[in-house]
């Protein structure tokens, strides 16, 4: 009863770093030391309204002046509380800016819109950034344009990454599993579909993972597919004929297209691929200029056929 009613007032994400169970306990205590403040200032409050309401025209009110006793106790347990609060919250604060020197590096890297990430050994990921279990991790993060923060729930930690300084944060997760990471600074319109997955997987399939250099081998339509979503292309363009900011990509393939200068083409490989790279060389009739951002120099040649592999199947 009592913890189904707390689940309900506190909804927090899963606890799956060392800081989960710690940063849940001090935040449960703020705010229910918030809400027994709230209802019991409230309730004394409605009660003495009730019970010392002038009952006549001509009732006199009383003469109070102070109470020191009263007074003392709610100035001093109040402050104490706060203290209390402080020292554990500079504590943890403290822990969580001092990583562990044995701590494994991950660097990680905001752009509009999306993540990248790169392990010690060289490999790189996107939209997905896998660690492993137990160990302490430490990531490096850096914006290639605007403000960015990165937030993952579930580890309790969040931080700003910059384009002018690198910004870092520290974990160490206790659960494997997949786990939501968000942005959390606003940074344009795709700034809601800027998201990753943070994977905590064994030791030993981390190793495997960070060592695997070779391209993964999916075939181009899968690898475009899993581009499609992970480069944020879906935010803006809908696969099922149905309206966006920007135009359908349904059985776009093959079709003309005609743009706002009246110029007309047919939508082939090469016009796919000015268009991801060149967005904004050739606005179709009815849609508005500088709306999607130029991957140009973000998908390796590889990546750039995967993706019009896939747009041809829709
Ligand atoms: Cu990046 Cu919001």
């Amino acid at each position: 009863m009592l913890e189904a009613l707390h689940r309900w007032i506190i909804r927090m994400p899963e606890q799956a770093s060392e800081w989960a169970a710690r940063v849940d306990w001090l935040n449960n205590f703020i705010t229910y030391v918030a809400i027994f403040c709230t209802l019991a200032i409230t309730g004394v409050m409605l009660y003495f309204m009730i019970k010392y309401r002038r009952r006549s025209e001509d009732q006199p009110t009383t003469y109070i002046t102070h109470n020191a006793t009263l007074e003392t106790v709610w100035t001093v347990v109040p402050t104490l509380v706060c203290i209390f609060v402080f020292i554990y919250g500079f504590l943890y604060y403290e822990e969580m800016r001092t990583p562990p020197t044995n701590a494994i590096e991950v660097g990680v890297e905001g752009y509009q819109w999306g993540w990248n990430f790169e392990y010690s050994t060289g490999k790189r990921s996107s939209a997905e950034l896998v660690i492993p279990l137990g160990k302490p991790v430490r990531l490096i993060m850096r914006s290639k344009d605007v403000n960015h923060s990165f937030f993952i729930p579930s580890m309790r930690v969040k931080e700003d990454v910059l384009a002018s300084t690198y910004s870092y944060l520290w974990f160490t997760p206790t659960k494997a599993g997949e786990y939501p990471i968000f942005c959390t600074e606003y940074c344009g319109t795709q700034h809601s579909a800027m998201l990753a997955t943070l994977k905590v997987v064994q030791p030993e399939v981390y190793e495997d993972f960070i060592n695997d250099r070779a391209q993964e081998k999916l075939t181009p339509v899968e690898l475009g597919k899993k581009l499609f979503s992970q480069k944020g292309c879906v935010a803006c363009h809908s696969i099922d004929g149905s309206a966006k900011v920007c135009p359908t990509l349904q059985k776009l393939f093959g079709q003309e297209r005609e743009f706002v200068d009246g110029s007309k083409t047919k939508a082939d490989e090469n016009y796919f691929e000015s268009s991801m790279l060149n967005p904004n060389g050739q606005i179709v009739k009815g849609f508005q200029p500088n709306m999607m951002p130029s991957f140009k120099g973000q998908l390796s040649d590889e990546e750039l056929a995967g993706l019009i592999a896939y747009l041809k199947t829709l």
